[in-house]
């Protein structure tokens, strides 16, 4: 085994949530539940998955804790920022994701999780109409006050380190534009000179962040970190980053069901996604221009798994589409349907259906346990800019597009990376290929 150079994960761990919706306080109760030994954190690979360190007859099947030193559940504290000023508690009851079975017995510790005025701009989410809004003359003065926010909670609470992770609503598409989010110099300039066009709110949460030391972790399908600037940020302040959009639902199926057309060589001709889901989520995506960053990040699964160019007969004409249709009477108990029309031998073709009925938050709080604690991580490890073995937990995963990188949307691909993670982390040689 090779020296283990991660710093030890000693003293309070931070993790503050941009937005303090459905996702976030089933993320935040669940944690507070099974700290307190209520509840089980289903579905969480920090706390659940083993994997094999070692060949032969040194194998052994670890625990991540067991490998790498992890921050434990009990030493997390929670801080959030929201455009709604109803603490942890009254959101998580708003929510309607959990009965009150389950969030009664932390009530007390999810009442003190206040949320911080947010950095918002109604442009951006326009269905939102909170006032628990800072009141910023230009994007760099929100930053200015966001560094502020991470400061002062770090000191209130005594944290050794902070993660921010994003769990708020979807913004309105920011397309890549060479002009304003190229270079760090470019968008510093953009934010200083008020540019509300090129710089979302979102990105200066992104941008105190790293610059706190604190990693930053997009659970949306913003752009905001998927640019060369805040690679360039993350490089200079030595801080991973991490998204994009939480791989839950529908995307998780389809980045592990795609595989098996594939690697059966079967054709695939059309992929059409569906789903019904009314939190305020689906709410905020049934504006147009909200939906079109999602349905940005929940394309681009397909065309990395099945490419084109690669089997042109198989994968040359794929008709893909995704809706998210906003339907209240569901709340969080999201319905998907995928209809997948296959074809094999001849060019028959075949049918396949699947028909998920589940549960949005329930699915994504694991998400944002492993994500926080795995960017933490990274950080006591060493590593900076975009983390790629994070991939397994992001449906649009981030990679370097401008020197030709490819997502990894495989999803065994993707477990492939996030273990030899752990085991380079943990001392421990990365001994599995990714073909
Ligand atoms: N649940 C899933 O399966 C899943 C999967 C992938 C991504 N997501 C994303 O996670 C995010 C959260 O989902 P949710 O169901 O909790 O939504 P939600 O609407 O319940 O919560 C989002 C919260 O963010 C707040 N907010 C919006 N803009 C803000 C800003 N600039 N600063 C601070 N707060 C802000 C809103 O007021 C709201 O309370 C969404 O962007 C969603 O697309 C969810």
């Amino acid at each position: 085994m090779e020296q283990n150079i991660v710093r030890p994960a000693e003293g309070k761990l931070g993790i503050m949530v941009v937005g303090c919706g459905a996702v976030a306080t089933t993320f935040m109760t669940g944690v507070l539940m099974a700290r307190k030994g209520l509840a089980k954190p289903i579905g969480s690979m920090t706390q659940y998955d083993k994997i094999r360190v070692g060949r032969g007859d040194d194998k052994k099947y670890l625990h991540y804790k067991d490998i790498v030193p992890l921050a434990k559940l009990d030493d997390i504290v929670f801080g959030t920022w929201d455009v709604y000023p109803q603490n942890a508690y009254q959101a998580a009851v708003y929510a309607e994701v959990l009965k009150a079975k389950d969030i009664e017995p932390v009530r007390e510790e999810l009442m003190a999780v206040k949320p911080l005025k947010a950095a918002f701009d109604r442009n951006y989410a326009k269905r939102l109409d909170g006032d628990n809004v800072k009141d910023c003359k230009t994007r760099w003065e929100m930053v200015v006050e966001l560094q502020k926010d991470i400061q002062d909670f770090k000191r209130q609470h005594g944290c050794e380190r902070v993660v921010v992770i994003w769990a708020a609503s979807t913004e309105i598409y920011v397309p890549y534009d060479e002009a304003y989010h190229k270079t760090l110099a470019q968008l510093e300039a953009a934010m200083k000179s008020n540019d509300r066009e090129h710089v979302a709110p979102s990105m200066c949460y992104a941008y105190a962040a790293l610059t706190e030391g604190c990693p930053f972790i997009m659970g949306a399908p913003n752009t905001t970190v998927d640019i060369p600037a805040m690679w360039e940020l993350a490089e200079k302040t030595h801080m991973p980053i991490a998204g994009k959009d939480f791989k839950t639902g529908q995307t998780l199926v389809k980045s592990g069901f795609a595989p098996i057309i594939k690697t059966r060589n079967l054709g695939l001709a059309g992929w059409f996604s569906t789903n019904i889901l009314g939190n305020r989520d689906g709410l905020v995506l049934d504006e147009p221009a909200n939906f079109h960053t999602k349905e940005v990040s929940k394309l681009s699964t397909l065309e990395t798994i099945c490419k084109a160019d690669e089997q042109p007969d198989l994968y040359g004409n794929i008709y893909h589409k995704v809706r998210i249709n906003y339907y209240p009477p569901r709340n969080d108990d999201k319905e998907g349907w995928d209809n997948i029309d296959i074809f094999g031998w001849m060019g028959y073709p075949m049918q396949i259906k699947i028909n998920f009925l589940c549960r949005d938050s329930i699915l994504a709080a694991p998400l944002l346990l492993d994500l926080t604690l795995l960017s933490d991580l990274a950080a006591r490890a060493g590593r900076y800019g975009i983390q790629r073995f994070l991939s397994f937990f992001l449906k649009s995963p981030m990679h370097d597009y401008t020197r030709g990188e490819e997502a990894v949307n495989n999803l065994f691909e993707q477990y492939t990376m996030l273990k030899n993670a752990i085991r380079e982390m943990g001392g421990y040689e990365a001994d599995e290929e990714i073909d």
